[in-house]
């Protein structure tokens, strides 16, 4: 009986931490903290590009969802959000050749380097290694592409060491 309470509680954060409305191809947590990381939280409306953006960098223009949203908005409603908005970044990265052969942590990458450089970005930088399945040389490379002169230098390393991080689970594509 202990054990099963201590089993639910910990289950219940695990929910609490990272809502999960819609069916994910296969994107792991440590992959969508990561990317949440990166993108850092805002609970009130800012802009980007002239873009308003709420969140863990939710375009709520782009996804026509700015009435929708009530700010200030909490990290759990953040954390939705973001999950809701990498589903269509998941797709791109499955629609990459050789996909389903990426591991989870390689995929996880991907898919933030997705999140940041659009659907276009991972195709054209990435295309000729996932057709030679290179994808160590993915990791190696992420540090040093699509830096934007270097400002994206420090995410693009957090992302080379997390898809370098060894895993036996798969993408899910
Ligand atoms: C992957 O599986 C092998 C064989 O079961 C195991 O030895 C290894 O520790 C696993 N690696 C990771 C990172 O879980």
């Amino acid at each position: 009986m202990k054990l099963s309470i201590a089993i639910s509680s910990l289950l219940a954060l695990n929910v609490a931490a990272l809502p999960s409305k819609l069916l994910r191809r296969g994107i792991n947590n440590a992959a969508v903290q990561l990317i949440g990381s990166l993108e850092g939280f805002s609970s009130d409306f800012y802009y980007i590009n002239g873009h308003k953006t709420i969140g863990y960098g939710h375009d709520c223009v782009a996804k026509q969802d700015c009435d929708t949203i009530d700010a200030p908005l909490t990290k759990t409603e953040g954390a939705a959000l973001l999950k809701e908005d990498l589903a269509g970044y998941e797709s791109c990265v499955c629609s990459l050749s050789n996909a389903k052969y990426l591991n989870a942590n390689q995929y996880g990458a991907l898919v933030s380097f997705a999140y940041n450089s659009g659907c276009g970005g991972v195709e054209n930088w990435w295309h000729g290694a996932m057709d030679q399945k290179n994808f160590e040389g993915i990791c190696e490379a992420l540090p040093t592409t699509n830096t934007l002169g270097g400002q994206l230098s420090n995410r693009r390393r957090q992302e080379g060491e997390f898809c370098a991080q060894p895993t036996n689970s798969t993408s899910g594509c």
